[in-house]
């Protein structure tokens, strides 16, 4: 199969548009990072996707939809909660888990009788959505256990030969996945932090919960809310390990790791910000330490430059875990398997 990259027109949406309708997968832009996107009303067509991404079929799918009157038929009812989430965050990077309606294939919701929803802020996905007339069941558009990709570049070099056609919408704003929120009960849980944090949650609804396995690794026997927790994600080829105190202890550390690395015959990388001093080690920039906006948005990136360039040890700066920085020690923990350094 022939993968096209077409960047985003009126004529390239229609032509991904009538992939989607004809049960074909699709690389989707999308604010937070690229999606894999099928008719989700399609069950054959959402097999496709865990072929192509070659991810357990006992992992669930966001379904995405391009205005809030196509989520009525999928779900069997909203919570008030959840629709005050909706009017405050939608669209945007926030996935709401809703008890789900027989119109979702089992294939979707992975047997769950929930299914996660998102009505995305990216309008080329809107569009999109809107013009193949159906809902899309999208996962992030990575090979399982890649970092998600967050360009149609990052798309291609995962599902090359695996999909007709990737819609290139420019580098995703956010970075990171969306928040995914159940909003099933009476305080909602934040199952996956992103764009959507716990502070925003919180004066909205007043109350809100963060999932304990979003900062700690699964032991054996631990019950999981969500099937993604339990899989191994985000994991370069190199030993990586967080570094998390005061900037200059922290700094310090991770020169005095490298350079034992180094002597040691390793190749060290470090993930650092731009306003700290490494010398002349090896840095893959996280951007500025006063917006951690930027360590989002470049993670992932960063995470696929190690292994391109064969890193074999990486040494990352901690962010704070407050707004987005939650969503960026959850992803880079779990690259680093949360091995954490506090110095
Ligand atoms: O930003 C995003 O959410 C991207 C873009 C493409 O929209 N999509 C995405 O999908 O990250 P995926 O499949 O890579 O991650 C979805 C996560 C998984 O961890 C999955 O286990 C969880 O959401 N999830 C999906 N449906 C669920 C459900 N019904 N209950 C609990 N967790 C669910
Ligand atoms: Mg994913």
């Amino acid at each position: 199969m022939i993968t096209q990259v077409k960047p985003v027109s009126p004529e390239a949406i229609a032509e991904a548009a009538r992939l989607i309708a004809s049960g074909e997968l699709v690389g989707m832009p999308t604010e937070t990072v690229y999606g894999l996107g099928a008719n989700a009303l399609d069950e054959a067509a959402v097999k496709k996707i865990f072929e192509a991404k070659g991810r357990p079929g006992d992992n669930p799918l966001i379904v995405h939809v391009s205005c809030l009157a196509e989520i009525p038929p999928l779900v069997r009812e909203i919570p008030e909660s959840a629709k005050r989430l909706m009017e405050a965050f939608w669209p945007g990077p926030m996935t709401l888990i809703l008890p789900k309606s027989d119109k979702i294939p089992s294939a979707v919701s992975a047997g769950l009788d929930t299914v996660g929803i998102r009505l995305p802020a990216s309008e080329a996905a809107r569009a999109l959505i809107a013009a193949s007339g159906c809902p899309i069941a999208a996962p992030s558009a990575n090979r399982s256990g890649k970092p998600s990709p967050t360009t149609a570049q990052h798309v291609f070099e995962d599902m090359d030969g695996r999909i007709s056609m990737i819609l290139d919408g420019g580098a995703s704003e956010v970075g990171v996945e969306s928040s995914v929120i159940d909003a099933t009960g009476e305080v909602p849980v934040i199952l996956r932090p992103g764009g959507i944090t716990p502070e925003m949650v919180e004066k909205v609804l007043g109350d809100v919960r963060v999932d304990e396995h979003v900062m700690s690794p699964l032991a054996e026997g631990d019950i999981v809310r969500s099937p993604g927790m339990k899989y191994k994600h985000y994991a370069p080829k190199a030993k990586t390990v967080i570094y998390d105190g005061a900037a200059e202890e922290v700094i310090r550390a991770i020169c005095s790791r490298y350079d034992a690395a180094e002597a040691a015959g390793e190749k060290p990388a470090i993930l650092g910000f731009d306003e700290h001093d490494f010398g002349n080690r090896t840095r893959i920039s996280l951007g500025s330490v006063r917006r951690p906006q930027e360590a989002a948005a470049r993670l992932f990136g960063a995470l696929r430059e190690l292994d391109e360039r064969g890193e074999t040890v990486a040494l990352c700066e901690a962010v704070e875990a407050t707004g987005i920085g939650l969503a960026v020690m959850n992803r880079m923990g779990r690259a680093a398997g949360f091995d954490i350094e506090r110095v």
